[in-house]
C-alpha cells in the first residue's frame, strides 16, 4: 500500500490533534486525511463550549487552525456522519476511521419537576451563549433567582455568564442575539448547589477564583458548610489543588456584602430532591434539596432535612453525555464508544477492524482540551501499528469522496470556505470594535463559506 487513507469524524480538538499526530508519526507509508465535521465550523467545544469571556483558552483555536491549514488535511464541514455519510461509505473510501465526535448532550437528572418550563440543561444554555447554529436564537432570561446544580467548571461558567452584566462581555465574541438576551435579564441572585462539601468540588482553582471577581456582584458562602470532617482536612493536607480551593473559599468567608446589584450564593451538602412548580403548575417555582452531611470518607449521607429556595429557573450542570453513532458500538451507561486505548471493541469485546475513537467519545466527558492530545497519541499509535486490521477500500482515490458528496447534494464546506467565514466574522467584529462577532444561523454560515473559497466550497452542488 502506498497511502493510508484515514477519515476522522468530528473536527474538535481531539480530531484535529489526531490528524496532526498521524501526519507527524514515524511511519514508512504516506497518509491522506479527510476530516468530517457536522457543523459548518471546526473546533468543537473550543468554539461552542469554552466561555466567551475566556479569550486565552479560545486562543487554542490558533494552534488548531495551524494544523488544519497545513495543506495535508481536507476538511469537509457541514457533513453529518449518520445522515450524510455511512459506515459503508467509509469502508468504500478509507483504510480506517477515527471517531472524535465528543459529547454534546446534558446528562440527565432524575428528580420530579425536571421537565417544568424554566428547567434547563447547561449544555443547551452554553450552546446558546456561544452561538451554536442548532439551538434557538432566543433564550428565556426572565428569572430573578436562579439555581445552578453541580460543582464542576461548567456550573461556574453558567453561573458567571448569568451573573455578569452584558457590558462586561462586550469585548468578547458573543453574537448579537446573546448580547440582547443578556442585556434584558432581570437576574439578581444565582445559587450554585453542590451535593458534596466544599473540599470535594470539581472546580479548578483558577476558574473558582474568577467567580469571586465578577464585577458588581457579591458572593456568599455559608459558615455551616465549613465544619470540616477529617476526610476534607486530609484532602487539604494532601492535595495542592484542594489546598488552594480552601484558601480561596477561606477569603470568601470573611467577605462582607457590598450592596452589589447581583449576588452569587454557594450552597454545599445540598442534594437535589425536586424542582417545585410555581402556582401555575407548569413553571419552576422553587428548588428543593436535602441537607447532606459528610460520611467521613469523602462522601456524604442524607440528614433527612429538606430545604427549599424560591427560584424561577434551574440549570443542571451535572455533566455532559456522548451520543450513539450509527453502526458503531456504544456504551449507553457511560455515553462512550467502548474501546481499548482507542481501538473500538465489538459487543463481544473484540477489536472492530478499522475503527478507532478519541477524545470525549472515547474517554467520557471530563478533562481539558490538553487531555485530548494524549488521547489522540494513544489512538494514533494503535492505528499506525494495526496494519493487519485496516480495511481495503474499493475507491481509495481522493476525488471519489468529493464526487460522492456532490452527487448526494450535500452542501459541504471546505478549509477555504472556513477561511471565508472566519474572515467575515473578524470583519464584523472589527466594524463594531470587537475581535469577532460570530455568525449563528447555519444557512448563513454555509452561504458565506460556499460563496467564497475560490469555487472549491462544495463544487458541483
Ligand atoms: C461548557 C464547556 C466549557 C469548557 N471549557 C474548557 C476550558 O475553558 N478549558 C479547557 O481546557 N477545556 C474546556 N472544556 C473541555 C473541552 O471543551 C473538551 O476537553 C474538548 O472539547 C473535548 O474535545 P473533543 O474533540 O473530544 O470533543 P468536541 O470538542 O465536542 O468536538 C467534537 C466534534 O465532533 C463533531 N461531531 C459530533 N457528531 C458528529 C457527527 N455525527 N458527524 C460529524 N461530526 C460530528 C461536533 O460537532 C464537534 O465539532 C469545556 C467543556 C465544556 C462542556
Ligand atoms: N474553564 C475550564 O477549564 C473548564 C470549563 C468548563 C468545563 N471544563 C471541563 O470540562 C469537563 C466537564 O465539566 P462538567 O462541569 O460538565 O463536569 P464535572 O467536572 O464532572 O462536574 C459535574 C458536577 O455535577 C455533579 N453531579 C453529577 N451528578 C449529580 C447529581 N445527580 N446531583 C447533583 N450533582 C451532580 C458532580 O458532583 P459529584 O462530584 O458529587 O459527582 C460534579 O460536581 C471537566 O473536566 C471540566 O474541568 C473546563
Amino acid at each position: 500500500m502506498t497511502k493510508l487513507r484515514v477519515a476522522i469524524i468530528g473536527a474538535g480538538p481531539a480530531g484535529i490533534y489526531a490528524a496532526d499526530l498521524l501526519l507527524k508519526a514515524d511511519r514508512d507509508f504516506d497518509v491522506s486525511i479527510d476530516l468530517f465535521e457536522r457543523l459548518p465550523a471546526p473546533y468543537g467545544l473550543v468554539r461552542y463550549g469554552v466561555a466567551p469571556d475566556h479569550p486565552r483558552i479560545k486562543g487554542i483555536i490558533n494552534a488548531l487552525r495551524d494544523v488544519i491549514d497545513c495543506g495535508e488535511i481536507r476538511l469537509f464541514a457541514n457533513v453529518h456522519y449518520g445522515e450524510d455519510l455511512t459506515m459503508a461509505d467509509l469502508k468504500r473510501h478509507y483504510n480506517a476511521v477515527i471517531f472524535s465526535t465528543g459529547a454534546v448532550e446534558d446528562a440527565g437528572l432524575d428528580i420530579p419537576g425536571i421537565d417544568l418550563a424554566g428547567s434547563y440543561g447547561a449544555a443547551d444554555f452554553v450552546s446558546w451563549y456561544d452561538g451554536h447554529p442548532d439551538v434557538p436564537r432566543s433564550w428565556p432570561l426572565t428569572a430573578e433567582s436562579v439555581a445552578v446544580i453541580g460543582n464542576g467548571n461548567v456550573a461556574l461558567d453558567v453561573a458567571r455568564i448569568l451573573a455578569k452584566q452584558v457590558d462586561d462581555l462586550m469585548s468578547t465574541e458573543i453574537p448579537e442575539n446573546v448580547q440582547h438576551g443578556l442585556a434584558a435579564s432581570p437576574v439578581t441572585d444565582v445559587h450554585i448547589f453542590g451535593r458534596r462539601g466544599p473540599m470535594q468540588v470539581k472546580f479548578t482553582p483558577l476558574e473558582l477564583r474568577e467567580l469571586g471577581e465578577v464585577p458588581d456582584t457579591d458572593l456568599f458562602v455559608h459558615e455551616e458548610d465549613f465544619e470540616l470532617d477529617p476526610a476534607s482536612q486530609a484532602a487539604i493536607d494532601t492535595n495542592k489543588q484542594v489546598l488552594v480551593i480552601s484558601r480561596i473559599m477561606g477569603k470568601w468567608r470573611e467577605r462582607e456584602a457590598t450592596g452589589a446589584s447581583r449576588r452569587i450564593h454557594l450552597h454545599f451538602y445540598a442534594k437535589p430532591v425536586e424542582i417545585v412548580a410555581a402556582a401555575d403548575g407548569l413553571s419552576v417555582g422553587a428548588f428543593r434539596y436535602e441537607r447532606m452531611t459528610p460520611d467521613g470518607e469523602g462522601g456524604v449521607t442524607g440528614t433527612g432535612e429538606i430545604r427549599e429556595i424560591p427560584v424561577q429557573a434551574v440549570y443542571r450542570a451535572v455533566g455532559y453525555l456522548g451520543s450513539p453513532l450509527d453502526e458503531v458500538p456504544f456504551d449507553e451507561r457511560r455515553g462512550v464508544i467502548p474501546n481499548f486505548e482507542g481501538q473500538v471493541l465489538t459487543e463481544h469485546n473484540e477489536q472492530m477492524h478499522g475503527v478507532y475513537a478519541t477524545g470525549w467519545i472515547k474517554r467520557g466527558p471530563t478533562g481539558l482540551i490538553g487531555h485530548t492530545k494524549s488521547d489522540a497519541m494513544e489512538t494514533v499509535k494503535h492505528l499506525i501499528t494495526d496494519q493487519a486490521s485496516w480495511w481495503s477500500p474499493a475507491e481509495p482515490e481522493e476525488d471519489a469522496v468529493t464526487r460522492m458528496l456532490s452527487s448526494r447534494g450535500i452542501r459541504y464546506t471546505t478549509i477555504d470556505g472556513w477561511h471565508e467565514l472566519d474572515a467575515h466574522e473578524l470583519a464584523l467584529g472589527q466594524a463594531s470594535g470587537r475581535q469577532r462577532v460570530k455568525v449563528v444561523p447555519r444557512d448563513e454560515m454555509v452561504e458565506i463559506s460556499r460563496g467564497g473559497g475560490g469555487g472549491r466550497a462544495g463544487e458541483g452542488v
